[in-house]
């Protein structure tokens, strides 16, 4: 694995998409971002102390895009389970992919594809107790827990583990995958909302699906989604 560390950058995500040459596992850090990105065009507040990483995954031709579907899902259940080996709290998977401790947002995923790479971005509130932005409602493992961590060895830990995830993976356990991610279910019996293509649906979470999808009970019945911004509703 070869990391690229910087004091600044405007994202790791950004960097890693225009690196020429680019190899599979290539690891960026920033200690800060000037203009980290978040899923639907949001900022991500990046101050010092929080890990700010991305790293390339080669597409492999022979997975398809239906398979490769599940990689938001994948890069969620490793982050948790690569956090636990960091401090064990109880963190939940909040479909599709962000990390939560104690109903407030911990993680964020940003996976995006270039050329034949998929890059993976993650934000993890780590020493940080600032979450300005998107992560408003957010919490840190400092603030969590009173104690320090350390940022780099987070990050390692975390991109090993999705490297162990996504082996299992491409060897045929999604299923044993998806049962642990169910496990993690954070949205499982809330009430939700789910805003999707400009309407706002309401319904009570349901199960992660082996298609991926959320099944959602709504007044029209049960639904399934893809995609879709999730409001929890208290
Ligand atoms: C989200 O929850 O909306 C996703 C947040 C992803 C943030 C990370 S920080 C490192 C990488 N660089 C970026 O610009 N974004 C991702």
């Amino acid at each position: 694995m070869r990391i690229f560390h910087f004091d600044e950058l405007g994202s790791t995500s950004d960097y890693l998409k225009e690196k020429k040459n680019k190899k599979q596992w290539d690891l960026v850090i920033a200690d800060i971002q000037s203009s980290g990105r978040g899923r639907r065009g949001n900022l991500w507040v990046s101050p010092p102390g929080a890990g700010l990483f991305s790293f390339a995954l080669k597409e492999d031709s022979n997975l398809s895009m239906e398979e490769y579907s599940k990689l938001p899902l994948i890069v969620g259940i490793a982050l948790l389970e690569g956090l636990k080996n960091i401090v064990e709290l109880d963190y939940k998977f909040k479909w599709t992919n962000d990390v939560y401790l104690s109903d407030k947002k911990l993680s964020g995923i940003l996976v995006e594809k270039v050329g034949d790479f998929f890059i993976i971005g993650i934000g993890i509130n780590i020493n940080n107790l600032e979450f300005l932005g998107e992560s408003k409602n957010g919490i840190s493992l400092k603030s969590a827990t009173g104690e320090k961590y350390e940022v780099l060895d987070t990050i390692k830990i975390v991109v090993n583990s999705f490297e162990k995830y996504w082996n299992r993976y491409i060897r045929g356990e999604w299923k044993e995958i998806l049962y642990e991610i169910n496990e993690k279910n954070y949205l499982l019996n809330r009430n939700i909302e789910i805003e999707f293509l400009g309407s706002k649906i309401s319904g009570i979470g349901g199960k992660i699906l082996p298609n991926g999808r959320l099944e959602v009970e709504t007044p029209d019945g049960i639904k399934e989604f893809m995609v879709g911004e999730i409001h929890i509703k208290l």
